[in-house]
């Protein structure tokens, strides 16, 4: 028999819900935060308020545009962490609630295994297949940049990861400190379409094995950029486009030398890439090109999946309620990542 998960997610600035029929999509429902652009950034006060006034509107609509009613869910999935703390308690705590008066399991979920769950959510159009097993992924969002193998759906394990900034954060800061507002990623994005990726070039970081590190970088670009601005004000303004498109080839440069090594390293083909940063215009068409290149299996996320999102939630959900895995009512968030799955 088919299950029906709802899956919550509110690990950072969305509030999400999902409803999966298995790994079957029937709603998605996201609201956002628009009130952390005036601040540069997400402030964890607003966070939580903001997922208070959300949580139960959002769960409701996720209901309703599936067609659904509350005592039909056969569990509860919901983002355990990592993330804000203070968001993660609105989410959890919806859930334990709700678990508790349906008298149905709660289900806790890593938000990064969501992420590579992501690849699973099957869409009722129709759609890409999700991977076969093992496949790398390259998780990439604003709190996380992993390289892992993954051997089944909840099964990973991490060859590599930042030892610092994530690369969400690296587009963030940079844009920043190009005077950009927040988040600065899609911003750079799109700026960087217009430029020229060869106009200047930065320093790569020196990090043994298949790790990353981006806060050193960042510290180039803001003495370059220092410099630059000691003989000519305007140069930000004049080289925007130049600028945005250096920046963001450079952290895909990054990232690819340690995924490519890591490929040829365990000779798996088949390449998945998860996150936040997945939307990047530019790291799609170069995940892509080394795919030809190489002969890699590439699986690139839709671009709705590639930002926070229930729908991964409610599907890793899915995986773990077949397993078994069910959480208690004394669970509490974690703003850390963990090994938990
Ligand atoms: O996965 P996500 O929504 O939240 C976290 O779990 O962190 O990722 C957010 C990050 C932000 O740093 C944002 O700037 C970045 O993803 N991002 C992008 C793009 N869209 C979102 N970075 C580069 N290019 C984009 N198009
Ligand atoms: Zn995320």
């Amino acid at each position: 028999m088919a299950v029906t998960i709802l899956g919550i997610e509110s690990s950072c600035d969305d509030t999400s819900a999902a409803i999966v029929r298995d790994t079957l999509l029937l709603s998605n429902v996201m609201a956002s935060q628009d009130v952390h652009k005036a601040y540069g950034g997400v402030v964890p006060e607003l966070a939580s308020r903001a997922h208070q006034q959300n949580i139960v509107p959002v769960v409701a609509r996720a209901l309703q545009l599936a067609n659904v009613r509350k005592e039909e869910i056969d569990a509860i999935a919901f983002t355990r962490g990592p993330g804000l703390l203070g968001s993660l308690l609105v989410g959890t705590s919806f859930a334990k609630g709700l678990a508790l008066a349906l008298d149905r399991p709660l289900i806790e979920v890593n938000h990064l295994t969501g992420h590579v769950l992501s690849h699973f959510v099957r869409l009722p159009q129709g759609g890409p297949s999700p991977p076969d097993f093992p496949f790398l992924c390259l998780l990439v969002s604003g709190g996380h940049t992993q390289i892992l193998q993954v051997h089944s759906p909840l099964h990973y394990a991490v060859l590599g990861q930042t030892i610092d900034d994530a690369v969400g954060e690296a587009f963030d800061k940079g844009a920043k400190i190009m005077g950009l507002e927040y988040p600065g990623g899609p911003i750079i994005d799109k700026y960087a379409q217009e430029g020229d990726a060869k106009a200047f070039r930065f320093a790569k970081p020196r990090i043994a094995g298949l790790d990353y590190s981006f806060s050193g970088i960042k510290t180039s670009l803001l003495y370059f950029l220092r410099d630059r601005l000691s003989d000519d004000p305007d140069f930000i303004t004049q080289h925007l486009a130049d600028l945005c498109a250096c920046w963001q080839s450079h952290l895909i440069d990054i990232l690819l030398d340690k995924l490519i090594k890591a490929a040829a390293q365990t000779r798996i083909r088949r390449v998945a890439l998860a996150g936040g940063v997945s939307a990047n215009s530019g790291l799609r068409a170069r995940m892509q090109a080394e795919a030809a290149q190489r002969g890699w299996e590439l699986f690139l996320p839709p671009i709705r999946f590639t930002t926070d999102n229930a729908a991964m939630i409610a599907v890793a959900g899915f995986y773990k309620y077949k397993e078994g895995l069910i959480s208690t009512l004394e669970v509490a968030p974690l703003s850390r990542a963990r090994e938990f799955a």
